[in-house]
Formats: C-alpha cells, structure tokens, sequence
C-alpha cells in the first residue's frame, strides 16, 4: 500500500477524491484486480469504455469492496439529454452494482448548448438526489465551462482533460483553478508515447533512481493534479503508485514545467 495512492484532493463540494486513480481505457478485469490489490483505491471508468462491470469483477476478485473505492464514469455523447442521462445513469449504477457513483463526468462536450445544459442539470438532479457524491466534465475548454456557469447552478468539481509533460494545458489549468475546478489529468503518461522517452524526463529519472512514469506521475502529484495512468501489466501497475520515496524539488518542477511549452 502506497500513501500516494491514499492521497486525496478536496474537490468544491467538500469530497475528497484521491490524487491518483487506475485509468481503465482497454484494460481488462485482471488488470483492474491486479491494481485494486496493488493499492489504488479509484478507478476511472467510462459507458463508452465499457469497463463498468469489469471495475467491480476485479475489485471483487482482488477481495475488496466496490463501495470502498471511489468510482468515477461518465455519460456518452448518444446518451446525453435530460431523461437519457437519467437511464444511462442507471444503467451505469447497474453495471457497477452499487448504490452511489463517487463522480459523474460528461465524456465530452457537445456543440449544441441546449444539449449541455439539459445534461447538466440532469447531473445537478442526481446529486441532489444523492446518487451521485461530485459531478464533473471532461475534455472541456473556458467556453464550455462558460456555458454551464451561464445557464446552471452547480460549478463543476472536476474537469478531466489530456495532460502529460509534454501536454501540461497550463492555460485550461489556471481557468480551472481559478473557478474551483480541480484538473483530472487523462492519459499522464502521454498513452505510452515520446513523454516516456523524453531526454530530460529521462535524466531527472535517473539521477532520481526511478523509472520516468514515476517521475511524471510524481510532478502530477506534487501540483495536485489528479492522475489516472494506464496499464495492463502488473509491475508497472504497482510502480505507477510508488512514488512516495522520492521528491522532486523547486528546480526539478520548474524543468519539467517548461518542456511542454505554453500555453
Ligand atoms: P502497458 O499496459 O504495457 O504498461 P496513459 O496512461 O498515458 O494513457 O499511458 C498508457 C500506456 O503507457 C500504456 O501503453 C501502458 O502500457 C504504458 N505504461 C503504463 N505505465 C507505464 C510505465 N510505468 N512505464 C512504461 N510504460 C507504461
């Protein structure tokens, strides 16, 4: 058990939601077991993801209690709507089996503005309703944000969005801060890519003696960034969470928040 994985964040509601999660894009039962007993106690899911059920196969199978883990999902375009977001809601529930969801997330945002706002407040009613513990978006830029905060009650608690070091969205990082957003970084290890192999990254690994994942998902940690790594290998499962034993100082940050550029 890692603190890092235990790590929370308080969102605008008063939930606390812990700084790291088990992304769960293509990864498969086993592996969602294989994280829940590596110690991650969230896990992000998705409709269109379709790993709903699978989130609570492993953690059942890993030995653990769904209701003790938060659990994050988040509406399809196709279902967005008022009374469609209701069903896809319970359809979600269903396929985790659990009474309450910890986060709810619009997937993506959609151009038409009636759209957004119907779904919104769709989310505003399941969290009165307590179905939900915190609502969210995803992907979402200022003028979506602009929209909810225009037309509906409830600021966002989260805004997931894609976000690595050589991706760092400083500019949507600051508008969320500004509004009490807390930023959900989606696909931190730049899906497997360059950001792995990135010289400097690499060299502060090094002279670190970790692996450069660990690296990023340290500097992620240390912003309070909300981190949501993949991966369908148990090691790097476990290594993903390990990041305790290690600090990045002022300068080391300051180095890896100047390799994405600006904004
Ligand atoms: P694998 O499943 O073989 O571990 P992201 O979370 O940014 O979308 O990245 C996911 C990708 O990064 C997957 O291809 C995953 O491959 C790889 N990955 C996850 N953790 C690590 C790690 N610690 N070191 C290297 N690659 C990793």
């Amino acid at each position: 058990m890692t603190r890092a994985a235990r790590t929370t964040v308080r969102l605008n509601n008063a939930v606390d939601m812990p700084l790291i999660g088990y992304g769960t894009w293509q990864v498969t039962a086993e592996s969602i077991a294989a994280a829940a007993r590596a110690g991650y106690v969230a896990f992000d899911s998705a409709t269109y993801y379709k790993t709903e059920a699978a989130v609570t196969e492993g953690v059942r199978a890993a030995g653990l209690a769904v209701e003790d883990m938060f659990l994050t999902t988040k509406v399809w375009r196709k279902d967005m709507g008022y009374e469609s977001t209701l069903a896809a809601f319970e359809q979600s529930r269903r396929a985790f089996d659990v009474d309450t969801i910890d986060l709810y997330l619009i997937h993506w945002p959609q151009p038409q503005a009636s759209l957004m706002i119907d779904t919104w407040r769709a989310f505003e009613h399941l969290l009165s309703q307590g179905k939900v513990r915190a609502i969210g978006v995803s992907n979402f830029g200022e003028d979506d944000l602009d929209l909810l905060a225009r037309h509906c009650e409830i600021t966002p608690a989260v805004n997931q969005i894609e976000l690595s070091p050589l991706r760092p969205q400083h500019k949507l990082r600051a508008i969320n801060d500004e509004r009490g957003i807390v930023t959900a970084a989606w696909s931190p290890l730049g899906q497997g890519g360059p950001v792995l192999q990135n010289p400097t990254l690499r060299a502060i690994a090094d002279e670190l003696g970790v692996g450069t994942a660990q690296v990023i998902l340290r500097w992620l940690w240390q912003k309070q960034i909300v981190s949501l790594p993949r991966s369908n290998n148990p090691d790097r499962i476990a290594q993903n969470i390990a990041i305790d034993g290690f600090e990045l100082n002022s300068p080391t940050v300051n180095r890896i928040d100047g390799l994405g550029g600006r904004p």
